[in-house]
This record gives structure tokens, C-alpha cells and sequence, in this order.
């Protein structure tokens, strides 16, 4: 395992987070606490979650109820201070005008929620979801900041910002003296390459940390996916999830096939090839890895130090040319 510094901070996060978002929603308590057993033991320190992970996110509870923190909290009891657990907020926890986003009102309220369920009295990185164009952004920064000098959060984090979205909170935290945004939480895989024009140019420019979600493009970039029609039982596109088939276009089945080809000739499966490129990236900090099984942590502990040989990424890129239609 390696590990960084968050950001400019003095935080030491190890370059694989365990992403939690599959804990409570798809996977029972049981099989969720072995993961947290894995990760831990195979030198894991990083977990990230959301208030709004867990059940509900579907047409009969279109909002979050938080089961994932409550996982998490009661798998962490005794060993709290060997993690660093990061949390968000922002999207809805309710049905009220006031139950989402990133209002004053809202923050402080979740906050002290995340903080029962994950049974803490401090969390290390809050961030927030999302941007939210309805809320001045000093107004967030501030509660933000308030939420620091109280020692309820250690730092402050933003997830689907936009590099221009950073730009200018920094500015504002600068002018008026506010805690700054230490990392963003972009999506990045091998399909999904947006944020290489401007999002990681920023971050290596600023010292801002990156965690990147979804690097197996939510398990297609493990290759268990060959077309629309042969969904394997128990994934997470026989689960439903929405989000996975916008990945499964022909351009993208055949971008998995060339990846797998040059996995097997470097000796490793696709999974951990796909794992190990984002690695590999000198902007990212850490990946977030999303396993629903133990065997998922073990694979991907396995290319955490992965040397990536020289020429591969030529390789790489002589089959994508940096060409994405996801989004
Ligand atoms: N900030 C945000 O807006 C945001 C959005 C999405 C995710 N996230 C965070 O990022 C984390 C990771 O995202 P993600 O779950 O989409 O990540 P991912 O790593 O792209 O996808 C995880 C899925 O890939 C499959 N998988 C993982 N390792 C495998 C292996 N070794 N062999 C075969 N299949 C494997 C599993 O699919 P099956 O379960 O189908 O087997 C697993 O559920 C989340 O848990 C969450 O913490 C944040």
C-alpha cells in the first residue's frame, strides 16, 4: 500500500479508499462489516461514504436515509482513530425545501446526524456532493469553517465541482480568511476521461487532493458485462443501479476488449489494469474502490504498488484517444 498526503494537508491517506456506497443498498450489514475486516487488515486507512448512501434513491423513497453511515459506525466501534472517514452532504435526506443542498440551515443539521450514525465526535473530511447553484457559495463556506472551529470536521472537501467551481470558492475562502477546499471527488476510469482537459490540471497546479469514484466504470471495466442482453445475476445492473447503462455502449464494450488484451499480455486481470491506470495518474491521490466483495479489496491490494511499465500508457492511449461519450 502507498501512501499520500491529502492535499496540502499532513493527512496520510492510503492510495485505495474503500467507497461505500454499495454498503446497506445492495450488500446486507454482514457482508459490508467483512469488507470493512479486509480493507482494514490489508492496510486500508481511508473510507469514504454519504449520508444519502444506504436504502431509499428509488421511486418509492426518492431520498437517502443513511443506513450505509450506520454500518460503518458500528463496524468502526474500538478502532475509530485508525481510519480517516470521510463523509458528504448535500443531496436530499427528505422531501422538505430545506432537506437537501447546501444551505446553512441544511449542513448543520446533517451534520450532527452523520456524526450519531457514524457514533464519532469528529469526522475527517466532509465534503460536499455536489454544487449547489442555489446557495451563495460563502454562505457553505462558512458554515463549513464554523463546523471546524467547533472540532466537529478536521477538513473540508468537494465532490462533481468543476475546476472553475474550486477556483472560486478558494477565492472566497481567501478573501474572508474561511477554511479552503482540501480534494475533489471527481468521477475517472478508463472510459470516462473528462477531467484530464481542465479538473486534473487544476488540482496538480493548486495542491488540491483528488479521490476518484467509480475507476471500474461501477464494474464494467471489470469485463462481467458483454452486452445489454447478458447481465450477470447478483451485479450491479441486475440490481438496477441507474447509472451503469450509460456505460454500455458499443464503443465502450470495445474499449473493454482491447483494455482486457493488454491486461492479460502484463500479466494482471482487467480489473486490476483498470485500477492500477488510475493509479498511476501523478494528479490522483487515491481511488476510490467499490467492492461488493472481500475478493474485491484483495485484487485490488495486489496493484496498490503496481509498476506500471514503460510504453503501456501509449498503449493505452492509442486505443482511446482521449475520445469519451459518457455524460
Ligand atoms: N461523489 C460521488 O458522486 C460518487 C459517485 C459514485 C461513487 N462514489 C464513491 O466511489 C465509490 C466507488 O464507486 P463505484 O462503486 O462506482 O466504483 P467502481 O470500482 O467503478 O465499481 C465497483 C463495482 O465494480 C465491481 N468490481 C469491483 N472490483 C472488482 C473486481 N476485482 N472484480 C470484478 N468486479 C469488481 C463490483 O461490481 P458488482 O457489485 O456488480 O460485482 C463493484 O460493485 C463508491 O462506493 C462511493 O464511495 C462517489
Amino acid at each position: 500500500m502507498q501512501y499520500k498526503n491529502l492535499g496540502k494537508t499532513g493527512l496520510k491517506v492510503s492510495n485505495l479508499c474503500l467507497g461505500t456506497m454499495a454498503f446497506g443498498r445492495w450488500i446486507d450489514e454482514q457482508a459490508s462489516r467483512a469488507i470493512i475486516d479486509a480493507a482494514l487488515e490489508n492496510g486500508i486507512n481511508f473510507i469514504d461514504t454519504a449520508n444519502y448512501y444506504g436504502k431509499g434513491q428509488d421511486a418509492e423513497i426518492p431520498y437517502g436515509t443513511g443506513e450505509c453511515e450506520e454500518i460503518i459506525g458500528s463496524a468502526l466501534k474500538g478502532r475509530r482513530d485508525q481510519v480517516v472517514l470521510a463523509t458528504k452532504v448535500g443531496l436530499s435526506m427528505g422531501s422538505g425545501k430545506n432537506d437537501s443542498g447546501l444551505s446553512r440551515t441544511h449542513i448543520m443539521r446533517e451534520v450532527d446526524r452523520s456524526l450519531l450514525r457514524l457514533q464519532t465526535d469528529y469526522i475527517d473530511l466532509y465534503q460536499v456532493h455536489r454544487f449547489d447553484p442555489l446557495t451563495p457559495i460563502e454562505e457553505t463556506l462558512r458554515a463549513l469553517d464554523d463546523l471546524v472551529h467547533q472540532g466537529k470536521i478536521r477538513y473540508i472537501g468537494c465532490s462533481n465541482f468543476a475546476a472553475w467551481q474550486i477556483a472560486k470558492a478558494h477565492g472566497i475562502s481567501e478573501k474572508l480568511n474561511l477554511e479552503k477546499f482540501i480534494s475533489v471527488q471527481p468521477q475517472y476510469n478508463l472510459l470516462s476521461r473528462e477531467i484530464e482537459q481542465e479538473l486534473l490540471p487544476f488540482c496538480e497546479s493548486e495542491g488540491v487532493g483528488v479521490l476518484v469514484y467509480s475507476p471500474l466504470a461501477r464494474g464494467v471495466l471489470s469485463g462481467k458485462y458483454k452486452n445489454l442482453d447478458d447481465i450477470p445475476p447478483e451485479s450491479r445492473a441486475a440490481h438496477g443501479e441507474r447509472l451503469i447503462k450509460n456505460y454500455f455502449t458499443e464503443r465502450n464494450f470495445q474499449l473493454v476488449n482491447g483494455y482486457r488484451a493488454l491486461a492479460e499480455a502484463n500479466g494482471i486481470n482487467l480489473s486490476q489494469f483498470a485500477l492500477a491506470w488510475v493509479l498511476n495518474q501523478p494528479a490522483v491521490t487515491s481511488a476510490l474502490i467499490g467492492a461488493s466483495k472481500v475478493s474485491h479489496i484483495t485484487d485490488a491490494v495486489q496493484v496498490s504498488n503496481w509498476k506500471w511499465p514503460e510504453g503501456l500508457m501509449e498503449q493505452v492511449d492509442s486505443l482511446n484517444l482521449k475520445k469519451v461519450d459518457f455524460y
